[in-house]
């Protein structure tokens, strides 16, 4: 691809479109080995552009196409204009007729873009810019128009057609095939459409709404499957009500369908009336699917069926505003996770992925605002910044106005916006409206990259019973900014007694300019500040406390999310100051406070499972990584070695004693079916095990091994292989073996193998993950198995995919490369593996900057790739 054509494209430029879509006819003939699209569209002047351009642009890619009649007239060669990326034509008409007739080759489609075939069946994929490898077509989220759809296949090997909306028309045709006719009565934008095509096994169920009608829901998968599509049912029906009972919406179509298909570039995708799953976030049983993944199932279920308000109803007037959808959908599911389970932990665990994955982007060379002014590819924006952050931003909004001025902000934005594609503004016009809250200077989290940093010190006058609080904001430069002005942050804040009664009730301050003091009066005693509480703002918090007051705040805080950060807090104060004595070359002793800390966990029995498991679990080696300029492998993978070592020997007879009480309870458990409490317990007890293991001794091997051969559940299975995982023993060696016997025809299964494999740390690494593609359970073609070997190989390995050598880059690359021919997608989510690359030591820096330049210099890159890869480098 020529350079020319990676010009990126700006939101300052946005345009509404010349013509409007006003009505389209779609027909479907599936064959074996291509596809006949008709597509008729009536076409009019767009009434709100004064523009009299005659010229109308459609967007189409990887097209044959085959025939165009304007108004039921062909059109001759030079009455239009082709070329690799559009069709255009003109007309003075108002309205006219077109009617466009394409061929496809979905067999060949590897790319998992547009209509494509996995596992037999025809499916589609049209977020973002799909639509066009379907046909020609205004492939923009702001051209909106009622969709009829025709499909006609063999019907022996598709008995199954669908597509949006209702079925209004059913019939068999000569030749064995047969034929189906939807029609979607909602106005919808391009990337919305789907369809699917195939012999699936149906799960059916349904659900009565609040207002008595009875929607028909439906989970298809491939034959054989239907049992294992149950707790996604359970978890769509608990979406539903959760949306009516916290929002008021309701579902507006008579039928909901989902269909879970194994090649799938991301997690699901919320079509209307019509979701399109990868099967990994469908299909589960006891047996071959974790507690995290019946967790993970509701989640993205959730998603994507609150997306039939906030996405499908009102949607994106342009690609920039994407995180309207994201950002606010993400926060809908973090929400109704939290009332199903619980929401401290919840809270805990989103923060988790906010700080590994979102921290570390915005901290990168792909640091980009929640609406980005500008993109190459928009694929490369689906981004942790878009959703993640995008949730925190809708989070701080409910924070700063309310829980009640919130909701009546939703009812206004539903109100004002139904039926339209709008932008960020217009949702946080609709906050300002309902609430009377100014939101000006809100908004700069839309358009300022970068993670804020906000210092925190405080003083204590015992004669005036005055408390006073000194909070300072900064932002750092990032890519194209750097100048930033000053966020509106809101930062929950209570005051803590020595007892660990509240001297202040939990408040919301909001530190809107570079430096503020708070005042409290009548503070009774010294006290000890609980900030951030329930990390009310995506930032850096630094506040000097002292050792002895995080131990205070971990075993006291009336927050538990504050109580968790403690723990978290002190262990990492402890690496970095191992880290540094490892550099400097002296042996340093880990803090008392942190073993004495770590056995008060271990031993109180009043925590609930979940959040003691968290409590005992320790940052990852990537969120650890980001709390230095430098990263130094050895000394990192040293100091974390040292301290767990260190507290496991101190703590090795607790930990298996509550090893063995676990496994007593949960020996007692009638079912093996997933349950919340049930979970918490496998969750810690998974928890014990990896920590007794880190010991590294047969004994503590003997108790992963018993779990491995125990075990009733898949929780267990692979709980005892990541426990065995950080070290390479005959143990390991047994128990993975095993594993791979008994799990090698079941896809989703052995891919939590694959991920381990790639995780498992060492100088044997590359030649593992190596093995591994070889492997007959791998697929090169398939999104998921890539991701679980490369990705985790470059994410969860530090010492392996960091090794010395280098070689391991070189290995990643030629597989973005081989990966980028078929699916620029997945092979661009790869390449930000090597985001970091400048923060290593200058060999190994040195030997990633060789292997960047080889892909940006390759000929015929995908503009996905080349996107990120020449960011990093520059
Ligand atoms: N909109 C989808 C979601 O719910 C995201 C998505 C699914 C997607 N498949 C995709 C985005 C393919 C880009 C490309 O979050
Ligand atoms: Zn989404």
């Amino acid at each position: 691809m020529k350079d020319e054509v990676r010009q990126p494209i700006f939101l300052k430029d946005y345009r509404a479109t010349d013509f409007i879509i006003e009505s389209l006819e779609l027909e479907f003939d599936l064959f074996e080995d291509h596809a006949v699209v008709t597509n008729k569209m009536r076409i009019k002047r767009n009434p709100s552009v004064p523009s009299k351009t005659p010229n109308l642009f459609l967007n189409g890619e990887q097209l044959e196409l085959v025939e165009i009649k304007m108004n039921d007239k062909l059109l001759e060669r030079e009455k239009f204009y082709l070329d690799e990326k559009s069709l255009s034509l003109n007309s003075n008409e108002m309205s006219f007729e077109l009617e466009i007739k394409t061929k496809i080759l979905p067999q060949n489609n590897l790319a998992f873009e547009g209509l494509y075939k996995s596992g037999g069946m025809f499916c589609t994929q049209c977020e973002a810019e799909g639509f066009r490898k379907i046909t020609y077509f205004l492939d923009r989220p702001d051209v909106m128009t009622k969709y009829v759809v025709s499909i006609t296949a063999d019907k022996l090997k598709y008995p199954i057609l669908l597509s949006n909306g209702n079925l209004i028309a059913k019939k068999d045709l000569a030749n064995g095939r047969h034929f189906a006719k939807w029609q979607d009565p909602f106005k919808k934008p391009s990337y919305l459409f789907a369809l699917v095509a195939g012999d699936l096994g149906v799960l059916e169920d349904n659900f009565i709404t609040k207002s008595g009608r009875e929607i028909k829901l439906q989970i298809f998968s491939h034959k054989g499957y239907e049992s294992r599509c149950k707790h996604a049912m359970h978890s769509l029906k608990k979406a539903m009500k959760w949306d009516e009972d916290f929002f008021g919406l309701e579902y507006d179509l008579d039928i909901f369908m989902i269909v879970a298909v194994d090649d799938f570039n991301m997690g699901a995708m919320e079509n209307k009336g019509l979701n399109v799953f990868n099967s990994k976030y469908i299909l589960a049983n006891s047996e071959t699917a974790t507690d995290v993944d019946y967790e993970l199932i509701l989640a993205i279920i959730g998603h994507e069926y609150f997306h039939n308000w906030t996405g499908n109803r009102i949607t994106c007037r342009d690609w920039f505003q994407l995180s309207l959808k994201e950002g606010l959908t993400v926060y809908r599911d973090q929400e109704f996770s939290s009332t199903v389970f619980s929401r401290a932990v919840k809270r805990i665990e989103d923060v988790i992925r906010l700080r590994t994955v979102q921290f570390a982007e915005d901290a990168g060379p792909m640091a980009h605002p929640v609406r980005p002014q500008s993109f190459i590819e928009i694929n490369n924006f689906y981004t942790p910044t878009v959703y993640e952050k995008g949730a925190e931003v809708i989070r701080m909004i409910h924070t700063i106005i309310g829980a009640t001025n919130f909701r009546n902000g939703m009812d206004k934005y539903f109100e004002l916006y139904d039926g339209m594609a709008v932008t960020t503004e217009d949702f946080v016009h609709a906050m300002e409206l309902a609430s009377g809250v100014n939101l000006t200077q809100f908004k700069n989290w839309y358009d300022q990259a970068g993670t804020p940093e906000v210092k925190a010190s405080s003083e204590y006058d015992v004669k005036t019973q005055c408390f006073k609080l000194k909070l300072t904001q900064s932002c750092p430069v990032t890519p194209g900014q750097s100048v930033k002005k000053n966020f509106h942050i809101p930062v929950a804040f209570a005051l803590l007694a020595e007892d660990g009664t509240e001297l202040l009730k939990e408040t919301v301050l909001h530190l809107k300019e570079k430096e503020q003091i708070f005042h409290f009066d009548n503070i009774r005693q010294k006290p000890i500040a609980s900030l951030l509480r329930s990390f009310s703002a995506p930032v850096k918090l630094e506040y000097e406390y002292t050792d002895s007051e995080l131990s205070f705040l971990m075993a006291k805080d009336t927050d538990s999310f504050n109580r968790w950060e403690a723990a978290q807090k002190l262990y990492c104060r402890t690496f970095m100051k191992q880290v540094e004595a490892k550099q400097k070359g002296v042996k340093l002793d880990v803090s008392s406070e942190l073993t004495t800390a770590f056995q008060a966990i271990i031993s109180n029995d009043q925590l609930d499972y979940h959040l003691k498991s968290l409590l005992l679990s320790f940052p990852s080696e990537s969120y650890l990584t980001q709390l230095f300029e430098k990263i130094d492998v050895e000394s990192i993978t040293f100091a974390q070695d040292t301290i767990v070592k260190h507290l496991i020997e101190n703590s090795f007879s607790a930990l298996e004693k509550l090893t063995h009480s676990l496994t007593d309870q949960l020996s007692k458990l009638k079912s093996q079916e997933y349950t919340h409490e049930a979970s918490g317990l496998r969750s810690l007890k998974n928890t014990c095990l990896r920590l007794l293991c880190q010991n590294d001794s047969p004994q503590a091997f003997a108790h992963a091994i018993s779990q491995f051969t125990k075990a009733k559940n898949m929780t267990e299975e692979i709980g005892a292989l990541q426990a065995l995982n950080h070290f390479d023993s005959k143990e390991r060696t047994d128990v993975f073996q095993n594993f791979y016997e008994k799990w090698k025809k079941e896809t989703l299964v052995i891919n939590k193998w694959i991920a381990l494999q790639a995780a498992c740390p060492g100088g044997n690494s590359l030649a593992r993950v190596q093995k591994t593609s070889q492997d007959s359970v791998f697929d090169k073609t398939n999104p998921n198995k890539i991701y679980d070997l490369f990705f985790r190989f470059g994410y969860d390995n530090l010492s392996g995919f960091h090794a010395k050598s280098g070689q391991a880059y070189e290995f990643l690359v030629d597989q973005i490369l081989e990966i980028d021919s078929r699916n620029p997608q997945v092979a661009a989510r790869l390449v930000s593996i090597f985001n970091h690359w400048k923060k290593f030591d200058s060999n190994r820096k040195d030997l990633m900057k060789t292997q960047i330049t080889r892909i940006v210099e390759t000929k015929n890159l995908s503009n996905n790739v080349f996107e990120i890869a020449s960011r990093a480098l520059n």
